[in-house]
């Protein structure tokens, strides 16, 4: 019989009850060291003071404003956002796969105001994850997400990662509306995009016209150690998709645009009856307060260093699980050389969460504010986690 729970999921059978920093308390009273912060969500742990206080305040105000009247969170929320990045201007979501729908809507409407509505392609590529709508699983192409639900969306062409000529070949052609990439590919396996292909996909639309769409939903607030990953690479793109850490927990997402890129999307063209709600809106200013302050991203910079150096430490003592460490900042992956899934499971042993991802990565996406107590507790228990692995192999 088919579960209450639609059974998307292969769930792990472990129930969770409270949480406090980078700890989680189980129904039976473990404790477990969570280095996967609900896939790159609690960017301040669970429950941060700061976080409840503001979420307690406003719930004692009003929850929820339709989009029909002004709304002053979130307007505080789009001027912090406008005033830290590139963006001129701001849409709120409730999820990365909304704000992967209206990139890509912007990105159409764009040409279509331009009076070049062919030009609709939007160019991804592979091991990329934009979310789970009709559009997201027609940008990212895998089988794995789109097998059995066609027809896909069409206008999306999904091109090998890390292969330039074809690249180059495919956004000459005359119907591209925008390339779409994670400076880091999260779910595909912590690849990181080095600053130079940044740079030159920057290049490239520029030359070509096509809008840059930066999908910074997992690597993004704070996660890399700068605000947004990009920014490492000294290039901008025109239009970003920002979920996940932005809520810090409370479902929240944005897409932060040029005007340029953004004009077209006139009153009427798009909505959401949640999206810029008052309470996300109050708990994302308070977010971006506490993680755009320099200070904090030089702490997570150290921190990430501090990790860092630990888990090389352990891909040199356990040279047959581990092949190497990836990622920037506090977006860390161990490739693996058993199944990462199995460190996963050996990791629940020694109570302590990670994430598993393709490319046979282990992700390490810990609160930003990790405690350096927490930092040695997690390569302490990723070691024993190793140690079974290296146990069960003999
Ligand atoms: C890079 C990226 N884009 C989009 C999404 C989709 O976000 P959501 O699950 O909030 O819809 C995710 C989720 O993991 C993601 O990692």
């Amino acid at each position: 019989m088919i579960p209450s729970i639609l059974p998307t999921y292969n769930r792990a059978p472990l129930s969770f009850e409270k949480g406090a920093g980078s700890w989680l308390w189980t129904t039976d009273g473990r404790r477990f060291l969570d280095l996967g912060a609900g896939i790159a969500v609690n960017a301040l742990g669970h429950a941060h003071p700061a976080l409840v206080e503001t979420l307690t305040e406003q719930a004692g105000k009003v929850w929820h404003l339709s989009n029909l009247f002004e709304i002053p969170q979130q307007t505080r929320l789009a001027d912090l956002i406008v005033d830290k990045t590139f963006a001129d201007t701001v849409f709120f979501t409730n999820s990365g796969t909304e704000s992967c729908e209206l990139a890509v809507k912007m990105a159409r409407r764009y040409w279509s105001d331009r009076g070049a509505p062919e030009r609709s392609r939007i160019l991804t590529f592979t091991g990329a994850f934009h979310g789970r709508s009709s559009a997201a699983i027609a940008a990212a192409g895998s089988e794995k997400m789109t097998k059995g639900f066609g027809p896909l969306l069409p206008g999306f062409t999904v091109l090998p990662f890390g292969d330039h000529d074809t690249l180059r070949e495919a956004a000459a052609a005359p119907d591209i509306a925008a390339i779409l990439v994670e400076p880091i590919q999260g779910e595909g396996g912590i690849r990181v995009l080095p600053d130079v292909c940044l740079k030159g996909l920057r290049d490239l639309c520029d030359e070509t016209g096509a809008l840059l769409i930066f999908d910074e939903v997992q690597c993004g607030v704070g996660r890399t150690g700068k605000l947004f990953a990009h920014e490492w690479a000294g290039v901008a793109p025109d239009i970003m998709m920002i979920a996940k850490g932005i809520g810090g927990g409370f479902p929240l997402g944005a897409v932060a645009a040029t005007e340029a890129a953004a004009r077209a999307m006139t009153a009427g063209t798009h909505g959401s009856t949640y999206g810029g709600n008052p309470l996300g809106c109050a708990i994302g200013a308070r977010v971006l307060e506490i993680v755009g302050d320099d200070a904090f991203l030089a702490e997570v910079n150290r921190k990430a260093g501090a990790l860092r150096q630990r888990l090389e430490g352990l891909v040199a003592a356990h040279p047959e699980v581990f092949e190497e460490v990836r990622g920037t900042g506090l977006m860390l992956g161990l490739k693996c050389k058993p199944p990462a899934a199995d460190l996963v499971a050996a990791g629940y042993a020694e109570e302590v969460l990670t994430v598993a991802a393709a490319d046979n990565v282990v992700r390490l996406l810990p609160a930003l504010n990790i405690s350096d107590e927490d930092i040695a507790e997690a390569a302490a228990r990723l070691d024993r986690a190793a140690a079974r692995l290296e146990t069960a192999a003999a």
